[in-house]
C-alpha cells in the first residue's frame, strides 16, 4: 500500500494549517500504511482462549505465530514453520511439553529448541538441540497474552496494560473484530475524536445533532500521551445517568493502544484498552479488553460484549468502506487540527520510536504538552 500524505505545496490551507501538515510530511513519517512499528509487544490474544496444553496459530505482523499453552500453564510462541521442511508445526500434535511437527515427527519445546528427531538410529548421534525454530518472548498482563516483535530483546518496554486498576478486583470480558486496513488506518480512527458524533450514534451513546466545543489538556507520557483527568462530556445517556461525580481519563501508547478508566467518586469502576495487532499489510485486529470493579459480577459479560461489539462494529463498518477507497492509493490529510493532532502524534511517535530503536539512543516522546480544542 503506498498511500501518501497529501503534497501540502498543493492544498488551499492557510499558512497555519500548512505548517502542520509539513510538520507530518511524507518523509518524516515514513509512509503511512507501509510499515510495522518492531521492538514492541503486540496483543496476541485473551488469556483464557489459550487454554494449558493446547497451540493456535495466528499471523502477527505478517509472520506466522505458534501460540500455545504448556501443561503448567505458562504461554509461549514459535515460529510456525517446521525448520526442516517447512511445514506448520500448529498442524502437528502438542504433548503439553513439545509440539511435533506433523512431517517427519520432529519435536520441539516450548523455547523452539528440537528435542527428537525419530528417525535417527540409536547408534547416529546428532546436535539435534542445536536445530531451532525463533521462540518469541511473550507476557501476560491482565488476562492477555502479549506477543514482542523486535531483534531487540535485551531491553523491552512496558507491555501497555489498562489503567486504573491498581491491585483492584474485577471482571473482563475480550472483544475482537477484524479491521480490513493497516494498523495505522486503525490507530488514526482509534484515537479520532471528530468520528464519534457520526459513526457512534446508537441512541445510547450520542448523536451528530448536538456538536459541542471541548477542550482538552494533553501531557506526553511513555511512548505516547495522555488525556488528563476530566469530567466526560454529558454527551451520553450513559454518563448524563451516572452524574458529575465520574471522572474520565484515557491514554495512547504505541504500537496502537488507546486506554481508558473511569472514576466515581474517585474509585475506578470501569476501564478498557483497545489493542490494535496488524495480522498483515491490510488486516489489522482490534481486541478491546473491558475491565469492570464488581468482583462476582462476570454473568454480565454477555452485556458487555453486547454493546462493546456494537460499538466496535460501528469503527468496523467504516473500516471495510475505507477499504474500498485506499485500494485506489488516494492522498489523504489525515492531520488538520486540532481532532487531527492526535493522529498527526501518533505518527511522529511511531517514526521516533523506529529511529530510536535504530539509533541505538534513548526515545524521546515527540509529543507537546498540549491544550487540544475541536467539535465533537
Ligand atoms: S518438515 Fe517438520 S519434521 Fe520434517
Ligand atoms: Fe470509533
Amino acid at each position: 500500500m503506498s498511500s501518501t500524505l497529501s503534497n501540502p505545496k498543493k492544498t488551499e490551507l492557510n499558512g497555519q494549517e500548512l505548517s502542520d501538515l509539513e510538520s507530518v510530511s511524507q518523509a518524516q513519517v515514513g509512509g503511512l500504511g507501509q510499515w510495522f512499528l518492531r521492538d514492541m509487544w503486540y496483543f496476541a490474544v485473551a488469556s483464557k482462549k489459550l487454554k494449558p496444553g493446547k497451540m493456535m496459530p495466528k499471523t502477527m505482523l505478517g509472520e506466522p505465530v505458534l501460540l500455545g499453552r504448556d501443561s503448567e500453564g505458562k504461554a509461549f510462541a514459535l515460529r510456525d514453520i517446521c525448520p526442516h521442511q517447512a511445514v506448520p508445526l500448529s498442524d502437528g500434535v502438542f504433548d503439553g511439553k513439545t509440539v511435533q511437527c506433523p512431517f517427519h515427527g520432529w519435536k520441539f519445546d516450548t523455547a523452539g529448541s528440537c528435542q527428537e528427531i525419530p528417525s535417527l538410529c540409536s547408534d547416529q548421534s546428532f546436535p539435534v538441540c542445536k536445530i531451532k525454530t525463533a521462540s518469541y518472548p511473550v507476557r501476560e498482563v491482565r488476562g492477555g497474552v502479549w506477543v514482542y516483535f523486535g531483534e531487540n530483546t535485551a531491553d523491552l518496554p512496558e507491555v501497555p496494560e489498562a489503567p486504573g486498576l491498581g491491585d483492584m478486583l474485577y471482571e473482563q470480558a475480550t472483544t475482537t473484530l477484524m479491521l480490513p486496513i493497516h494498523i495505522d488506518y486503525a490507530a488514526l480512527a482509534l484515537i479520532d475524536p471528530a468520528h464519534v458524533p457520526y459513526i457512534h450514534n446508537s441512541w445510547w451513546w450520542r448523536s451528530a445533532k448536538t456538536l459541542r466545543e471541548k477542550t482538552k489538556h494533553y501531557v506526553p507520557e511513555g511512548n505516547g500521551w495522555t488525556a488528563v483527568k476530566h469530567q466526560p462530556n454529558a454527551h451520553s445517556i450513559v454518563y448524563k445517568l451516572f452524574g458529575k461525580y465520574i471522572e474520565d481519563e484515557y491514554s495512547f501508547r504505541l504500537p496502537g493502544c488507546r486506554r481508558e478508566y473511569l472514576t466515581f467518586a474517585g474509585r475506578t469502576f470501569i476501564a478498557g484498552i483497545s489493542c490494535l495487532t496488524p495480522i498483515d499489510e491490510t488486516h489489522t485486529e482490534l481486541n478491546h479488553t473491558t475491565y469492570w470493579t464488581f468482583p462476582g459480577t462476570g454473568f454480565i459479560e454477555p452485556i458487555v460484549q453486547y454493546f462493546v461489539t456494537v460499538f466496535l462494529g460501528q469503527d468496523q463498518s467504516v473500516a471495510i468502506k475505507q477499504e474500498a477507497c485506499l485500494k485506489h492509493k488516494p492522498k489523504l490529510i489525515p492531520t488538520i487540527k486540532d481532532a487531527g493532532t492526535p493522529g498527526a502524534w501518533y505518527l511522529r511517535l511511531k517514526k521516533e520510536w523506529a529511529d530510536s530503536r535504530r539509533e541505538k539512543r534513548a526515545f524521546k516522546n515527540p509529543v507537546p504538552d498540549s491544550i487540544l480544542r475541536w467539535r465533537s
